[in-house]
């Protein structure tokens, strides 16, 4: 028996990489499964919760019970995150969003010739940052990958983005962050911070859950 303790409250939660389109068959992405941000949403139903899932393409089914909205590009996210911010209390953005994208997608594939090719490329939308700058802000938790100086990036993410919290992965060591089924977090909040040892992405979603959830009962 699971204690519903996220009974009534509601998560938005976005997972899996986002493609950036180059024409219509090429893309550039990165190497997220979704499997962190779908542990999320499982377990956070399995803990009572109303839960959003905006995903990016991944070859995961939908947990039970989430509703969720698959989205390609990081505007794409943007817009449907956007979309349903004030209906929740709570947002934690486990999607691994592209920085940039392509300044213009081709219409028709992009024929090769024997000339050098570069690619020009620009910001997207930073959706972790406008979900916290929102007038009706949830709760805001961002993820951060790392592959040095974990701590130093992460705290000043947490305060850059005006986050409540962040938990940070470092993702050089083997067995965690990007497509693994294992990972550890350390969550970092204003003037505090716990470490979550490895173990299964659904033991640590588990986790996060319920430090999310003691913070909602202090605010
Ligand atoms: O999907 P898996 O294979 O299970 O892997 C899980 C994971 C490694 C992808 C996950 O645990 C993780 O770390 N997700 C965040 C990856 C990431 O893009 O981190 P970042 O440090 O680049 O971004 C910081 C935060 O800003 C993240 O919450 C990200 O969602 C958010 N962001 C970034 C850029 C952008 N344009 N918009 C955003 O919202």
């Amino acid at each position: 028996f699971v204690e519903p303790v996220l009974n009534g409250v509601s998560l938005l939660i976005t997972a899996g990489p986002t493609q950036e389109a180059l024409d219509p068959v090429r893309y550039l992405t990165n190497k997220s499964s979704g499997k962190m941000g779908y542990a999320l949403a499982e377990q956070a139903v399995a803990l009572g919760a109303n839960v959003t899932l905006v995903s990016g393409p991944v070859s995961l089914a939908a947990p039970a019970g989430v509703k969720r909205i698959s989205v390609e590009s990081a505007a794409d996210m943007h817009q449907a995150v956007m979309a349903e911010v004030e209906a929740h209390q709570v947002f934690i953005g486990c999607a691994a969003v592209a920085d940039y994208r392509p300044v213009s997608a081709a219409e028709q594939k992009i024929k090769k010739s024997n000339a050098e090719m570069s690619l020009e490329l620009v910001r997207n939308p930073d959706i972790l940052a406008d979900v916290a700058k929102h007038a009706k802000r949830p709760f805001t938790v961002g993820f951060a990958a790392e592959t040095n100086d974990v701590e130093t990036y992460a705290r000043g993410k947490l305060e850059r983005k005006n986050l409540d919290m962040i938990a940070a992965n470092d993702v050089s060591k083997a067995g965690q962050g990007f497509n693994a089924d294992t990972n550890a977090l350390t969550v970092y909040w204003k003037d505090g911070e716990r470490a979550l040892a490895h173990g299964h992405k659904r033991q640590i979603a588990r986790q996060l859950l319920q430090l999310i959830q003691s913070h909602l009962q202090s605010k």
